[in-house]
């Protein structure tokens, strides 16, 4: 059984299409998103459409979350409001009329966790599934087992979520491990149990530009995995959208 896990694509259709194409070369039987698919890049639409056609599972994201009717863009910085509007107009305002209705079918039903096939996947954390986050340094400063244990009895041996754009491993004996100290491959202790953060495939933000998802193959082989896209040509994109910060584009080229 192999699967292929990836979160915030985040309107970035040029890593979008580069990491399709490597989970069909990976030959995988499942493939997940955990949401935030709109936002920041300039292409929400195009990758919404792509992601529902390609994907097993596909959860909601905040940005998801601010487009639909229950939402609001209250709690977002400014640059990102603005570019959750952008993506509320081209994904309803844009594209043949099955494509809309499309669209709108999903952002009514959004989920943003769920157990599929005996594994638990979120967009943000099982403490606040579309806000909360986790990240390596958030582990490394402010410990807290307390909290920790509470996470892990969410779920079974698996939990994936996204939303920090930083991909990293907790497991249940309270260690963190993120590729880009141990590398790309982790092997999973059978009795383990273990919170995946599978990184961003649209915006990473962990100093890698490249886009990052995730294959694990049998629960026990674990790889992140690093694709490289036309960076300038998303770039390009975004600086062509009215409504979209210049910041959105400067920042793919370092990954922060
Ligand atoms: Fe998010």
């Amino acid at each position: 059984m192999k699967i292929a896990v990836f979160s915030d694509v985040h309107g970035n259709l040029d890593a979008l299409k580069a990491v399709l194409a490597d989970i069909e070369s990976q030959k995988v039987d499942e493939v997940i998103c955990l949401g935030d698919t709109v936002g920041y890049g300039a292409n929400s639409a195009e990758c919404l459409d792509l992601v529902l056609e390609k994907s097993d599972l596909v959860l909601g994201g905040n940005h998801e979350w601010a487009i639909s009717e229950e939402g609001n863009t209250d709690d977002f910085h400014d640059m990102a409001a603005k570019a959750v509007r952008v993506a509320q107009k081209q994904l309803l305002e844009f594209g043949t009329p099955e494509q809309i209705k499309n669209r709108k079918a999903f952002l009514r039903n959004l989920k943003y966790s769920c157990d599929f096939n005996g594994r638990h996947y979120v967009h943000g954390s099982p403490a606040n599934p579309i806000w909360d986050y986790i990240l390596p340094s958030y582990f490394e400063s402010e410990w807290d087992e307390k909290h920790i244990e509470g996470l892990f009895k969410t779920f079974d041996r698996f939990c994936f979520c996204g939303h920090s754009h930083c991909p990293c491993i907790i497991t249940n004996d309270f260690a963190c491990a993120w590729p880009n100290q141990q590398g790309d491959e982790f092997e999973l202790h059978p009795d383990g149990s273990f919170l995946i953060n599978v990184g961003s495939v649209g915006q990473p933000r962990d100093g890698d530009p490249r886009a990052c998802y995730v294959i694990l193959e049998n629960d026990t082989d674990l790889a992140f995995r690093r694709i490289p896209y036309d960076i300038e040509s998303a770039q390009k994109k975004i600086l062509e959208t009215d409504g979209l910060h210049p910041f959105l584009a400067a920042r793919l080229t370092e990954g922060n």
